[in-house]
């Protein structure tokens, strides 16, 4: 039997890994969305995005809680201009190096240089202008 790694397409876009919420209150909407039914299976801080996370299973696609761990973060200007709610749709990507120099021959560069993001995962955005309005995430695993 095929792994399922295997039956992943070669593409830029392997799948839906996450897509990300941004939340004002990380302790009240973590145990809001386990009153909903989700379980969480991890909680970190990443201070260099300024943000404090917390994963959700969602079953087929995780939940990505984002709460700003100070004023000036991304994600509190987030908040400050569109309020809590969907924040960014996160795909995993087998080479974010091979993804990112694919992009560039399309004129499309990521918002800033490749970072490790929550999990350890090594991430890049794409900014919504690039995307007709979506903060698209790459993430690729160690
Ligand atoms: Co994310």
């Amino acid at each position: 039997m095929k792994r399922y790694d295997e039956m992943l397409p070669a593409g830029i876009w392997r799948r839906l890994d996450h897509i990300g919420v941004a939340v004002s209150d990380l302790e009240i909407t973590a145990n809001k969305y386990q009153q909903l039914g989700f379980t969480e299976i991890e909680r970190e801080n990443l201070p260099e995005q300024g943000v404090e996370v917390v994963m959700l299973d969602g079953g087929n696609c995780r939940l990505e809680l984002l709460a700003p761990l100070r004023d000036n973060s991304p994600i509190a200007r987030f908040i400050d201009k569109r309020g809590q709610g969907l924040q960014h749709i996160a795909f995993e990507t087998k080479s974010l190096d091979t993804a990112l120099a694919d992009l560039a021959t399309r004129n499309i560069v990521p918002i800033s240089p490749p970072s490790i993001g929550a999990g350890g995962n090594r991430v890049a955005f794409l900014h919504p202008r690039d995307t007709e309005g979506v903060l698209l995430e790459l993430v690729e695993y160690p």
